[in-house]
């Protein structure tokens, strides 16, 4: 007999008929109740043992975290919390879990030891239910899209291109340390390298997402991207998931249209598919919140800051706009920001974001049209700027809690211009003249917005450290595991 899912289990109605489950013990108490979970939810069925008739030997090697396989009848449970139950008529315990030394003890344990423990994390309620939550987000990406007639592209991990010329790379190369080739005026010889050239990790699938944009029109990347920046921060990883869709023929309000959809649409998905994980994301919020003071809790709840997100239109403010309401803002007077803002121009630190999201406007903010020096190379200049006020074409949304969570852009079609640009800033053209060549044959204005994903899976799992989102993290001096 082939076992049953234990969420496939707790939705049946008690019968006579034997059921077989597989899973890990969770708890056992009283010498006869097992709480048995096999990941396929969040709820344990509990299996109750017939320890009279069980070997003494066997009921010692029920322990948490063994692995066991049960057979036994559904019937309806007496006790609370559940509909049903398994009345064991045969256990077989498949992998020891010696009590003493198994980490995951049912107890509350800290984020930081749960991190330390990576590999069994997974085995608590918490990280299922995140984890639970994450898979179903994936899934309702290529949802979205497919259903909306976008082809699923994958870019280059490996690359010769920095997308965003902000140079936090991580260099690929099969070239020694000891006895590194050199050119005769004793540079690294990459001839010799694997590629024949300097090759990294890509930090964004934008620039060849924007060559396939312009031929299938609407396409979205999904993978793996890599940052060398040594932010050790809770919103940081050196290692994420970053959805980029890009769509010809699309402006800038196309495209803020396009991202506020696609996030309301992601959120919904997950909501209506994974009430179970999130309720219990939600008290474990609540939980957490009590040891705060009254003023720094949320006044929302996990899935009323859901619905809030769903039901209200995100608000639509640019730059200059945000530069005013931060210069006359109190932290601003106060001198309470860490950077203050003092004049056009400034690049926003996330104390600034967060304020916006947080205290002034209290929901979702695309803010756009940034100043041109502190965006990247490929962003549309705007006609019609004040002089020395030069702008692009580029928006950021600002989530509560998470700060920047999408950044994005009209990209410049005109190619005089983008060549212009790069020159100014040293990119070098011969380098990207494959880029360069969307602009000499058939260029059309385009937009697209690169999606953090693990910054979406803290919004809605609540969750507040980016480490604890990701099954593995990789960050500053941490690639354990
Ligand atoms: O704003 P970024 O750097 O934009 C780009 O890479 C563009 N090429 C995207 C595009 O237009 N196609 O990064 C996009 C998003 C950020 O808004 C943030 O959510 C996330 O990626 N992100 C990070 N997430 C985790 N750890 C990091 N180190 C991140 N850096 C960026
Ligand atoms: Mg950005």
């Amino acid at each position: 007999m082939k076992h049953t899912k234990v969420k496939d289990l707790l939705n049946s109605a008690p019968g006579l008929h034997e059921v077989k489950a597989k899973g890990w013990v969770r708890t056992f108490r009283n010498n006869q109740f097992i709480a048995l979970n096999d990941g396929s939810t969040i709820n344990n069925i509990q299996c109750v043992v017939d320890f009279e008739n069980t070997p003494e030997e066997t009921l010692k090697r029920i322990t948490t975290g063994a692995a066991v396989c049960v057979v036994g009848t559904l019937t309806e449970s007496q006790g609370a919390g559940q509909k049903v139950e398994i009345q064991v008529s045969k256990i077989e315990i498949l992998g020891d879990s010696d009590a003493e030394k198994y980490p995951m003890q049912p107890k509350k344990h800290s984020l930081e030891f749960l991190r330390e423990n990576a590999h069994l994390r997974i085995r608590t309620n918490m990280f299922g239910a995140i984890m639970r939550v994450r898979s179903t987000l994936s899934f309702a990406v290529h949802q979205y899209f497919q259903e909306k007639g976008f082809f699923y592209v994958n870019t280059p991990i490996i690359t010769g291109s920095d997308a965003e010329g902000a140079g936090e790379m991580f260099r690929v190369t099969s070239l020694p340390f000891d006895g590194t080739p050199r050119t005769e005026d004793g540079k690294v010889n990459f001839k010799e390298d694997f590629f024949g050239r300097e090759t990294n990790l890509t930090v964004s699938g934008q620039l060849e997402g924007e060559t396939y944009a312009m031929a299938l029109g609407q396409i979205y990347t999904f993978g793996p991207t890599f940052r060398a920046e040594n932010s050790n921060t809770s919103r940081h990883l050196a290692e994420f998931w970053m959805i980029e869709p890009e769509v010809a023929f699309n402006n800038l309000a196309d495209n803020m249209d396009l991202a506020e959809d696609f996030i309301k649409y992601v959120i919904k998905y997950t909501v209506d598919k994974c009430g179970e994980d999130l309720k219990f994301l939600e008290q474990r919020l609540i939980d957490e919140e009590k040891s705060k003071p009254q003023a720094e809790r949320s006044e929302m709840t996990l899935l009323e800051k859901l619905s809030f997100v769903m039901d209200n239109n995100f608000k639509r403010v640019s730059y200059t706009e945000a530069i005013d309401i931060l210069k006359d803002s109190k932290p601003n007077k106060n001198k309470k920001f860490q950077y203050l803002i003092e004049e056009w121009g400034a690049d926003l630190q996330s104390e600034h974001e967060r304020f916006l999201v947080e205290k002034h406007f209290k929901c979702p903010v695309i803010l756009f049209d940034y100043p041109a020096k502190i965006k990247a190379f490929y962003m549309r200049l705007n006609d019609n700027t004040e002089p020395g006020r030069d702008t692009v074409r580029a928006m950021d949304i600002l989530f509560p809690g998470i700060g920047e969570i999408v950044g994005g852009s009209q990209r410049e079609e005109r190619y005089d211009v983008l060549l212009e640009k790069m020159k100014a800033l040293e990119i070098d053209e011969k380098e990207l003249y494959w880029y360069l060549d969307t602009r000499r044959f058939g260029s059309a204005v385009h937009s697209g917005f690169g999606l953090g994903f693990e910054r979406l899976v803290l919004f809605v799992t609540g969750m507040s450290n980016i480490r604890d989102v990701i099954p593995f993290p990789r960050t500053p001096q941490n690639a354990e595991f």
